[in-house]
This record gives C-alpha cells, structure tokens and sequence, in this order.
C-alpha cells in the first residue's frame, strides 16, 4: 500500500518533470505554433523618400486589415537605394529567403523582382504603368505571376491646375528620369493634356540625380513654370530642384504631395497610403492562396488637389478661395 502511493508520487513527479520541459521547449506553447504558421513576405522599396516610405506604411496598415499583423506575418523588408546592382542583389536575397510572395514598390522594384523570380508571385506596389513596364500585358487578367496596384497620375487635372493658378504661364518644362519606365508614360500623357490646353511643353531628362542641379538651371532659362511626373529619382531628391530653381523662382508643379511639402507649388495626387493599403490587402489576398494571375490589377486614378501656401505666397500667387476649400493645404501662410 505504501510502495504504491509511493510509486503514485514518482510517477506524478515525472509527469509533471515531462510537461515542465516540454512547455520549455515549446511542444504546446501556443506561440510555437503560431510561429509555425507565420506567413513569409519579401519586400523590395525602390529607394528611399517620403511617398514610399508612406505607401510602406499603407501596405503594413492593409496587411494587418486583412488578418496579417505582426503575429501572422514576417515581413523581409530590403531597400535598394536606387542601386540597380543592389536590387539584383537583394531580389535574389528575398528568394532565397524563403518567402512565399514577393512585393516591390516602385516599378524598378517590381522589374527587378520579375526578373529574377521564375516562379513566386509577385505584388506591384504603385507602379504607374504596368504595361508599358512589361510586368503584365493585360491588367484586367494578368494570367501569370503578377499583378497589383497601380498609381496613375492625375495629368489632365494637374494641366487644369496649373491653367488656374498661373494662366501666364505658356511654356512648360517637364522634369524627369530617363531610366524610369514609369514616367515615360507619364510624360506623353501630360504632353497630349498640355497640348489641349494651348500649352507648350520643353522636355528635360537626366539620368540620375548627379545631374538634376544643371538640368534644372538650364531648364529654367527656357520656360515659365516646371512639372515633374511620379517620378522617384526627382523625387528622391527633390530639395535639389528646389534650391535650383532659387534664382529664376518658378512655379515648381510636382505630382506628389510630398514633393509639395518641400518646395513645390501644387499639385493633384493620389493618396499614397490608400495606394499603400489596397496594396497590402491584395498581397494578403496571394498569401491566402489566391493566384494572382486570375486577380485583376486595381487603379487608382482619383486626384486631390494640394497646395504650398508659402510658396504661393513667395511666389505672389493668390489663390481662389474656392480651390484652397477644396484643396489639401501644406505650408504655413505668413
Ligand atoms: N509610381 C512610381 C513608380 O511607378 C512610384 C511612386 C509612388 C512614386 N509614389 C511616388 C514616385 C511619389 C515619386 C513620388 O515607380
């Protein structure tokens, strides 16, 4: 009788030895398991400036929506700093990390990762032109490996802008990066709204920032006001056409609100974050077992109008009531 309780207690002792060790290695901890089930996702960002790193934001913020928040989900979050080798590099690095679906954001990104990938999905994450990029043929069915958001400029619109707050103004110059696939679209679309509306367009291209000082002074010698497109070289550096443009002070017309806030005149944009979320709830869609050929690329096309009123106060611009209501206001009037 006593050896048997005895034995009870040995062998409860062990029992509860087992458990004790068992919850140490992790064998029925429930954050085990959820490790095991977390989904992987390779990130690619273009470069660095602040519309991207708002459209990260919107992608992380989707994700959550859709049931991929930080317990679910491990980001590999890599930035090419505008380093074409670099983003060879790295796209290699997010497949061979293990990652389920790959997303790029911007469109060298995304051709980067379409290159090297053969047979992951891919997600687009504000990519202006998805066809003339080559990523997808046909955006309503892209049948293959990719599909995603797509940014599109706002260009008629802007024209319309610019018409309003500076009528004087005839020629145009328009600012962009040659090695952007992105802009070139981009470019020909604000020429043809541009043509409509009697105004006359001077093209000026550079192929990286080295040369945006000198771009922008020359430029500046032959028209009356300067628009960029959705360009992210420009944008990377846009403080630099700001302090070039600081003798013949032109009307700078950028086309993100970003590129407003420091030193730009006005603009119409697309709402980067919103650009960022619809994103990350697509590419929660793939994560989920969806095939991305059979998901149709979505577009954001609607603009808001934004408007440095400190600029346009430099520049005496005075403008209507009626757009300030309207319009997104940046910059502290003086
Ligand atoms: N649409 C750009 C591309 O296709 C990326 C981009 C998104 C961007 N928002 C921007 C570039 C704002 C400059 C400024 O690559």
């Amino acid at each position: 009788m006593k050896n048997k309780a005895l034995l009870t207690t040995v062998f409860a002792f062990f029992i509860l030895l087992g458990v004790g060790i068992g919850q140490e290695l992790g064998w029925f901890s429930s954050a085990h398991q959820n490790q095991a089930a977390k989904a992987k996702l390779g990130v690619l960002q273009f470069v660095s400036h602040p519309s991207l790193d708002e459209i990260y934001q919107g992608i992380q913020a989707g994700l959550e929506e859709a049931g991929y928040g930080e317990e679910k989900l491990d980001i590999q979050f890599l930035n090419g700093q505008a380093d074409q080798s670099k983003l060879t590099l790295m796209s290699q690095e997010l497949i061979e990390g293990g990652n389920q679906v790959l997303l790029g954001i911007a469109t060298p990104a995304v051709q980067s990762l379409a290159n090297a990938s053969k047979d992951l999905p891919i997600i687009m994450g504000a990519v202006s032109d998805p066809v003339g990029a080559r990523l997808v043929e046909n955006p309503e069915q892209p049948g293959g490996l990719v599909t995603g958001v797509s940014d599109q400029n706002p260009a008629a619109k802007q024209v319309a802008l610019i018409r309003s707050l500076t009528p004087r103004v005839k020629k145009i110059g328009v600012l962009y990066s040659s090695g952007e696939d992105n802009s070139k679209s981009q470019v020909s679309e604000f020429q043809a709204a541009a043509a409509a509306a009697g105004l006359e367009v001077v093209e000026q291209a550079v192929p990286s920032t080295n040369e945006l000082n000198q771009a922008v002074g020359v430029l500046a010698t032959k028209v009356d006001a300067i628009w960029v497109p959705i360009d992210n070289t420009i944008a990377s550096a846009f403080s630099t056409v700001v302090a070039a443009n600081q003798t013949a002070k032109l009307p700078l017309y950028p086309s993100a609100t970003a590129m407003v806030e420091a030193g730009g005149l006005a603009s119409v944009v697309v709402d980067q974050f919103e650009l960022g979320r619809a994103t990350g709830k697509m590419a929660a869609r793939v994560l989920q077992g969806e095939d991305p050929g059979d998901i149709p690329v979505e577009f954001f096309s609607q603009g808001k109008p934004v408007l440095n009123m400190q600029v346009a106060k430099g520049l005496g611009i005075v403008i209507p009531k009626s757009i300030q209501k309207e319009a997104q206001l940046v910059g502290t009037e003086q």
